[in-house]
């Protein structure tokens, strides 16, 4: 294993609170509807565009808004999310995150986020977090979304390892897809049912160790 690539909302951090927080009240203050509590798992690792067009679907309002009005709502909803993530600090990690990023870098191993989110790098700061990673893959510059392996083929290169010798790690199941069509091992945080697709599943984040990352690349 030579290098990681870390999705960051859902294993870095917890922001899908914060994510169906702003769309629950863009969907109600300008679509005029209530968004069902399963967004907020259905949404993970999905663009914000795409999110955006899911939820015009679910309003049965996907024809009715101009493109500069669609993305006019989803930058108003950046805007919501914006003030909630402003508020993140280092208490706000997962539990035995830091200690992984630790020990990777004992081990030499590269370190690069492959996140859906164009707000990682603002995210990474606000943890103080942002030293520990050698890369950021900027979703922008990607074709793709998860499942597409585009992401994290990028964030592969950024450090310039070969995918097939990277880990990814995941709390989608979307975003395991995505590792696994990039050819690295796919390592889920959460549900085993929900995350079939991975080569290895812990339930939280405080089992992520380099040895755990290291027996999966091994299997
Ligand atoms: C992913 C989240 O990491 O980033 C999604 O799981 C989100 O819920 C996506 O829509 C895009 O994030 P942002 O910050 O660019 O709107
Ligand atoms: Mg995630």
């Amino acid at each position: 294993m030579q290098g990681v690539l870390f999705d960051l909302d859902g294993v870095i951090t917890d922001t899908a609170k914060f994510h169906f927080k702003a769309w629950s009240r863009l969907a109600k203050e300008k679509l005029g509807v209530t968004l069902p509590a399963s967004f907020e798992s259905d949404l993970k690792g999905i663009s914000r565009i795409d999110s955006m067009n899911r939820i015009l679907k679910f309003a049965k309002m996907e024809n009715k808004y101009s493109a500069d009005e669609v993305d006019a709502m989803a930058q108003y909803k950046n805007e919501l999310y914006l003030k909630e993530i402003g508020k993140l600090t280092q208490t706000d990690i997962f539990p035995g995150i830091e200690n992984l990023l630790d020990e990777l870098a004992v081990n030499k191993v590269k370190l690069s986020v492959a996140s859906a989110s164009k707000n990682a790098p603002f995210i990474l700061e606000k943890l103080g977090l942002r030293e520990q990673f050698d890369a950021i893959a900027d979703p922008a510059k990607v074709a793709h979304g998860k499942p597409a392996p585009d992401i994290f083929l990028e964030a592969a290169a950024k450090i310039d390892v070969d995918p097939t010798k990277c880990v990814g790690i995941e709390d989608a199941k979307a975003g395991v897809e995505a590792i696994k069509s990039a050819g690295a091992v796919a390592v889920g945080v959460g549900d085993s049912n929900d995350l079939k697709e991975a080569d290895s599943v812990v339930a939280s984040t405080e089992e992520l160790t380099y040895s755990v990352l290291e027996q999966a690349f091994r299997k």
